[in-house]
């Protein structure tokens, strides 16, 4: 992520062009000293710019020494006729403070261009003073923390050519915004005749767009991203002869439709509608956008069919029709698009087989046709999109088998074919560059050729999803050697092997899920095996024939110190970011778990990263549960169910303060339930059924929440919730446990009948949640709305 910033900052921004004239012209006093007294009414605070090259320009202003000449001042241009200040650009400047309605600034009456961008202004309002800059071109107050109305006079500046108030928003509260209300607006949109770039992008408006917009027929880009309007969007706006970026992107309510004109054509160059309520269907006129190099339309309401006119889109370098309603084939004609790098058609019904046009795209890097109901086989051309970084086709009918020399391509990062009907044998021995690979719910089938080489050069591996298919044999070993591990899910195969203790040196590795396979045998804790797994949080090794002691003592190293800082919550996640040209992208890819049960759906989309986890249940486990288990701070599930543990249950478990499930069902444990288990303030759901427990119920606090069904089928339990008193001492109530005999069957489902049971079923690798697709030109921006759109989903969604 930062590299990519930092990447991006590289790129030619915006600056005011200082010309160095021949003859110094004296700056005049009055401006000079207007200026020091703005600089002096800040703090100059390196953490005011969200800008890694920010530096204070105005620290080098000063009257005395060689750099006296306001002129000569970084930031500071004058007319070279006059000397009078005409151009400031303290963009980055790591100003904090606000502006006061009486500020020297407003004295530079001769200014033309005013740049303060990426400062911070502590959240004031913009004075309404800016109103008599009347000389002002080009104003730029993005990203700068201003916050209230903005003042009406500003639609006194009917000179300006370019206005951005981008990103004046607050990201980590919703409080501060800037408002423009109806009325500011459209006197500004009124008197702004000359007006070229157009940014309010995150200015709260909430109202209409004006048809009056329709009138500036200079405009060439005009970005009114997440501005909260609504209505009907006038289609005049699309036809402004100079307009080439149209932006109107999350304004969810806004409507309207494809615009459909005839004998016309346009010269937009990047159409952004996306997360609107745009309707209709895309016309053959569509046709007539030939000058697009980029259009997205993620998450509208388009429907119908892509019409064949696409592919007269030729400039088209990225392409995104996901999240709609989108029915029919992906016209051939896509094969026309040689240019495109992005193509996004997920999230739609769209049928039919993968065109042979599409084959013919050789600067491909991302490709998404997840989650539609496209058929046939994974065409092997693929392999000819030698460019491609990622290749999304989860949630398809793709049948047949899969063209596995695919997985070697050598720029490909992220292959996702999981939920298809996809067959073949698996080998991942060649790949090189993949860092995630999903090839979950297909029908996969026989052993994983161990490989030769070891797979050295596959150790990019992040995250690895082979579940459910009908793998078995023995896990590639060649996985030790993938030092960027994350995530190993092998579930629900039939793979016949011996718990994977290689992994234990892999530092990253933070879940490991095998249940549902026939994995076997103890799992040896001596040194000599490299069990140490220092960063394992989840672990499912349930419904498999693992037999000896609980696997515990890896967790002992939890650091308890990790888990405090609780506001900063990210989630397990992989991010894949890739630039072409003037555009780039970003995934951001997490892995997703549900824990159901009978009573209760727990189901987490995103797997945070202080999630702990220990599922264990329904295998031939062995001894006691360790006193030690106390220690495993940050559990937060833990279920030893169905196995044949016996002992007491460790007092000690009552130091697990974030448990929220606890289930030790079905074992051979005896003794009495330790009151400080009551401790467990987080504890939802409780089972210690089918055991040989005795004596008390512990009472109050979660304990009153449990019901029969957590206590029931020890006979020596009493108290609450059971019906038998704890007074009463019936020898003849002492009857074995009925359940034992039905323990440790092979098959799940039989264990519902005892009670509730936590299932893990959903465990797995999540969808792509995100993606962001930008232009480059407007960088800062798209990094803060990559923030946005991670930061702040729920406003945005
Ligand atoms: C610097 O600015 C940040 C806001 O970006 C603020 O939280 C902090 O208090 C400021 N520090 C000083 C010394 O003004
Ligand atoms: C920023 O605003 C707060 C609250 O209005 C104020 O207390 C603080 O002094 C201001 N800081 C600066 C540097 O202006
Ligand atoms: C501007 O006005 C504020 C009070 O509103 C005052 O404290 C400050 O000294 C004034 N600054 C100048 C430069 O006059
Ligand atoms: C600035 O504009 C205000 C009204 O917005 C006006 O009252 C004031 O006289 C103007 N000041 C100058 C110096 O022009
Ligand atoms: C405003 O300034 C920022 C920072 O210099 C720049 O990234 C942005 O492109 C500018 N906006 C316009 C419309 O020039
Ligand atoms: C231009 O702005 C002035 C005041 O700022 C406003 O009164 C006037 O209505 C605006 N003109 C148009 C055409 O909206
Ligand atoms: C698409 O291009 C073809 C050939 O260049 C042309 O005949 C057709 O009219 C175009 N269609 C549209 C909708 O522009
Ligand atoms: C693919 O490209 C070839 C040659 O560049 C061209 O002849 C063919 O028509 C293209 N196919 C499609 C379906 O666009
Ligand atoms: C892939 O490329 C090879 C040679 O570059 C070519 O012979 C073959 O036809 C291409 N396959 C497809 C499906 O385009
Ligand atoms: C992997 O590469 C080796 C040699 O480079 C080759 O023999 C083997 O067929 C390849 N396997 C796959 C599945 O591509
Ligand atoms: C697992 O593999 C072992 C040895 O390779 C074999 O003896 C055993 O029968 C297999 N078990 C199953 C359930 O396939
Ligand atoms: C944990 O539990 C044991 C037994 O209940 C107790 O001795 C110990 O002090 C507890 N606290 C910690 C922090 O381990």
């Amino acid at each position: 992520m930062f590299m990519l910033i930092r990447l991006l900052y590289i790129l030619p921004l915006f600056h005011l062009i200082h010309t160095f004239p021949s003859k110094q012209p004296l700056c005049h006093d009055d401006e000079s000293s207007a200026l020091l007294h703005f600089k002096e009414s800040f703090i100059i605070n390196n953490s005011a710019s969200s800008d890694p090259d920010a530096y204070p320009r105005v620290r080098s202003w000063r009257l005395e020494g060689e750099n006296s000449d306001c002129c000569s001042w970084d930031g500071v241009d004058c007319d070279e006729d006059t000397g009078h200040v005409i151009g400031l650009d303290l963009s980055s400047s790591c100003l904090y403070g606000s502006i006061n309605s009486n500020s020297t600034l407003f004295r530079l009456v001769h200014l033309q261009s005013l740049n303060l961008a990426y400062n911070h202004f502590n959240y004031s309002q913009i004075p309404s003073q800016l109103g008599n800059l009347s000389r002002l071109t080009y104003l730029n107050l993005s990203s700068s923390m201003f916050s209230g109305q903005i003042p009406f006079e500003v639609s006194k500046l009917s000179q300006l050519s370019s206005l951005d108030l981008c990103c004046n928003y607050d990201l980590f509260s919703d409080k501060y915004f800037l408002q423009f209300n109806e009325l500011s607006l459209t006197s500004l949109v009124g008197n702004l005749t000359r007006i070229e770039n157009l940014d309010l992008s995150g200015v709260n408006i909430f109202s209409t767009v004006p048809n009056i917009f329709a009138n500036l027929s200079n405009l060439r880009t005009l970005y009114l991203h997440d501005c909260g309007m609504h209505g009907q969007f006038p289609p005049g706006i699309f036809k402004l002869p100079n307009l080439r970026v149209l932006d109107v992107k999350y304004n969810q309510d806004l409507t309207g439709s494809w615009p459909d004109f005839q004998y016309w054509s346009s010269r937009l160059k990047e159409l952004d509608l996306g997360r609107t309520s745009f309707t209709g269907e895309l016309p053959a006129s569509m046709g007539n956008f030939g000058s697009l190099i980029g259009l997205d339309i993620v998450d509208c309401n388009f429907s119908g069919s892509i019409p064949s006119s696409i592919g007269n889109l030729t400039n088209l370098i990225y392409l995104r029709l996901s999240n709609n309603i989108l029915v029919g084939n992906i016209p051939s004609s896509i094969g026309n698009l040689i240019q495109l790098t992005f193509l996004d058609l997920g999230h739609n019904q769209l049928s039919g087989p993968i065109p042979f046009g599409l084959l013919n795209l050789t600067q491909l890097t991302m490709i998404n046709l997840g989650y539609n109901q496209l058929t046939g086989p994974i065409p092997f051309g693929l392999m000819n999109l030698t460019q491609l970084n990622i290749l999304a086709l989860v949630g398809n009918v793709f049948q047949g088998q899969f063209p596995m020399s695919i997985i070697n391509l050598k720029s490909l990062n992220l292959l996702d074919i999981s939920d298809n009907y996809l067959s073949g044998i698996l080998s991942i021995c060649n790949m090189t560059s993949l860092h995630i690979l999903d090839v979950s719910n297909n029908y996969f089938s026989g052993s994983i050729p161990q490989c030769l080489n070891n797979m050295v050069q596959g150790s990019k591996l992040r995250m690895i999803s082979l579940r459910g298919n009908k793998l078995q044999g023995l896990l590639p070993r060649s996985l030790a050697n993938c030092s960027m591990l994350e995530a190993i899910d092998v579930s629900n195969n039939q793979f016949n092997d011996t718990f994977p203790s290689w992994l234990g040196n892999l530092p990253n590795l933070k879940l490991i899920l095998l249940q549902f396979n026939k994995f076997y045998g103890q799992i040896l804790e001596s040194p000599e095996t490299n069990y140490h797994f220092c960063n394992l949080q989840i672990l499912d090794l349930s419904n498999n024939k693992f037999t000896g002691k609980l696997p515990l003592n890896p967790f002992r190293n939890w650091n308890a110190l990790k888990l405090v800082n609780e506001s900063h919550l990210t989630y397990i996640h992989a991010e894949i970011s890739s630039i072409v040209g003037i555009y780039y992208m970003s995934y951001y890819f997490t892995y997703k778990m549900k824990i159901t049960n009978k009573g209760l759906d727990m189901a987490y989309d995103e797997v945070l990263e202080i999630f702990r986890v220990i599922d264990v249940s329904s295998n031939r486990f062995v001894g006691e549960i360790p006193d030690f288990i106390g220690d495993l701070k940050g559990l937060r599930m833990l279920n030893l169910s169905n196995n044949f543990l016996t002992g007491h249950i460790p007092p000690s478990l009552g130091n697990l303060t974030m448990l929220e499930s606890l289930d030790l069902s079905q074992n051979r444990l005896s003794g009495e339930i330790p009151s400080q288990l009551t401790q467990l303030t987080f504890l939802e759901l409780f089972n210690v059924s089918h055991n040989h427990l005795t004596g008390f119920i512990p009472q109050g606090k979660q304990f009153d929440t449990f019901e029969n069904s957590s206590f029931e089928g020890n006979s020596g339990l009493c108290g609450n919730p059971l019906s038998k008193k704890c007074w009463i001492s019936d020898p003849s109530s002492l009857s074995p446990s009925p359940s034992i005999s039905e323990q440790n069957q092979d098959f799940p489902g039989s264990l519902f009948e005892f009670g509730w049971k936590i299932v893990l079923v959903g465990y797995g690798f999540g969808l792509i949640v995100g993606m962001i697709i930008g232009n480059t030109m407007a960088t800062r921006k798209h990094v803060y709305w990559l923030m946005m759109t991670f930061g702040l989903r729920q406003r945005l969604r």
